[in-house]
């Protein structure tokens, strides 16, 4: 048996099927979530979005090109990603209105990294786990946003007890950075997610159907089991304080 949920007929049930539940104010959010983008676009250039391809940045992304914004997305391709991941990827440049924006780490710094700390140095140290962060995630994204006066992320308030205090808009890095960050859908439940998801037939990483609500590298994640809390499958072996990979920690 695979991760996959198998219904009582045999075949995998669909992570819409499972998740999509529309809170009553699902409407009221989404229309902020509109006109929160519809400004970043109009009065905060050049802005972009930051997209994982998880469930968040697909109904970001599905926004940007439904209201036909000026917002260009970028992925950071870290070269650890899962095929499911990659796959999606090349899909979704396929078919985008807004452009796709590959990010790739420095190759030499992998290979050196690699070769001096090993291949499962990630495992072994939480600084060993961050100098891979930051060579594969961190320097790519100061390349992404270097220029930029606002970024759009995926953050949502749910996600953990460290997100719970997440703004719609977040000011708190302008003076240091320079940069807006727009969380537009920091008050969505899951089930909104999943409910614009299903509603709009969004193309989505078929990993979510086999319980992988969060999705980063290959190596530094896994499907969760019932009960578990929704980050429990990101860098499962470190402790929960260490548990980001620094794209979204402040200075
Ligand atoms: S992480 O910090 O633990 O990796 P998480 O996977 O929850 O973050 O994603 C939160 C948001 O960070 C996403 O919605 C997206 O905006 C951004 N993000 C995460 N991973 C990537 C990536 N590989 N490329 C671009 N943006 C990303
Ligand atoms: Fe490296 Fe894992 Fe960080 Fe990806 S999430 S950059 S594989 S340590």
């Amino acid at each position: 048996m695979t991760s996959s949920l198998i219904s009582s007929r045999g075949a995998p049930t669909k992570a819409t099927t499972l998740n999509a539940k529309a809170s009553t104010d699902f409407a009221v959010k989404l229309a902020e979530t509109e006109s929160l983008l519809r400004r970043a676009a109009a009065e905060f250039q050049p802005v972009t979005q930051a997209s994982s391809l998880g469930a968040e940045d697909v109904v970001i992304t599905h926004l940007i090109n439904h209201l036909q914004l000026d917002i260009p997305v970028f992925v950071l391709e870290t070269g650890a990603l899962h095929t499911e991941t990659l796959a999606l990827l090349e899909r979704t440049q396929a078919h985008s209105r807004a452009p796709i924006n590959v990010l790739r780490p420095v190759q030499e710094s992998v290979i050196q990294f690699v070769r001096h700390k090993g291949q499962d140095a990630i495992y072994q140290s939480i600084d060993l786990r961050k100098e891979c962060c930051g060579i594969r995630k961190m320097e790519p994204l100061a390349r992404a946003l270097k220029g930029q006066r606002a970024w759009v992320t995926g953050l949502r308030q749910e996600q953990s007890s460290a997100r719970a205090e997440v703004p719609l808009q977040d000011d708190s890095e302008v003076t240091t950075k320079g940069l807006s960050k727009f969380n537009p859908l920091a008050k969505w439940t899951w089930g909104d997610v999943w409910h614009y998801i299903a509603e709009n037939k969004v193309d989505y990483n078929p990993l979510h159907d086999q319980f992988f609500p969060s999705i980063g590298c290959a190596p530094c994640t896994r499907a969760i089991s019932l009960g578990e809390e929704f980050r429990a499958g990101r860098w499962w072996w470190e402790d929960e304080t260490a548990k980001e990979c620094g794209l979204h920690v402040k200075s």
